[in-house]
């Protein structure tokens, strides 16, 4: 199977998972890059079994209006069942790294709203130790050298992604070189530098599930 099919199996996992538990008052939270993708164009065919969505990037925003799925602004929104997002990296415990797509905040965010978050990857994702992909840090710009200084202290390699402006108008520094052996604690210390929005790290609020697309199927693992 090719990366793209496990993408769009896994996908379809998620909307097997929860499409029973929706109904026509059910909001889904969505997530960015391009396996939410594949969930959202699954969702889409049901799109009559719940009543809308809310986004967690411009990108899934424009995506989900595409298929004329109503997109609800965070703060209207008092019950979230559900949010649904893919990974740059897993670890056995569900503590991810997130941001590839720049969007980690606004994940952050929908993530800590939601009752349950349903992660869906495909096998490479899933690693031994978190930090072999950059760890992805959103920064206020006037803060960009400052915040830097302080991530080498902690150990890490942090390099400007040029060209690019979150959906908040932030830049990000991706961080190379970490051994991420305690996903909290670091977490907890990057977000504490002064200037650092939030940090790719979802150790606080891990995954509750993750469906794991591989070559003999999807595999369904849980946080204990
Ligand atoms: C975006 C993210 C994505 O979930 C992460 O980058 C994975 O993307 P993809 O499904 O394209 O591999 O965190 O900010």
């Amino acid at each position: 199977m090719t990366q793209d099919q496990l993408k769009q199996a896994v996908a379809q996992a998620a909307v097997d998972l929860i499409l029973p538990k929706l109904d026509d008052k059910s909001i889904v939270g969505v997530g960015t890059g391009s396996t939410a993708n594949c969930f959202i164009d699954a969702l889409a065919r049901h799109k009559g079994a719940f009543d809308g969505a809310v986004a967690s990037s411009e990108a899934t925003a424009a995506r989900l209006k595409g298929h004329g799925i109503p997109v609800y602004e965070l703060n209207t929104v008092s019950d979230l069942e559900f949010y649904i997002d893919g990974a740059d990296e897993s670890d056995a415990h569900l503590n991810l790294i997130k941001g590839g797509g720049a969007a980690l905040t606004r994940e952050k965010i929908v993530a800590a709203v939601a009752r349950t978050f349903i992660c869906i990857a495909d096998a490479s994702k899933l690693v031994p130790v978190l930090g072999a992909f950059p760890l992805p840090v959103e920064v206020i710009p006037m803060a960009r050298s400052h915040v830097a200084r302080q991530l080498v202290k902690l150990g890490g390699d942090p390099v400007y992604r040029e060209g690019v402006l979150t959906d908040n108008g932030n830049i990000i520094l991706d961080v190379y070189n970490l051994q991420i052996t305690h996903p909290m604690e670091l977490e907890s210390q990057i977000n504490a530098i002064v200037g650092v929005v939030t940090n790719g790290l979802f150790a606080a609020r891990g995954a509750d599930v993750l469906l794991l697309g591989t070559a003999d199927g999807v595999r369904t693992l849980r946080a204990e």
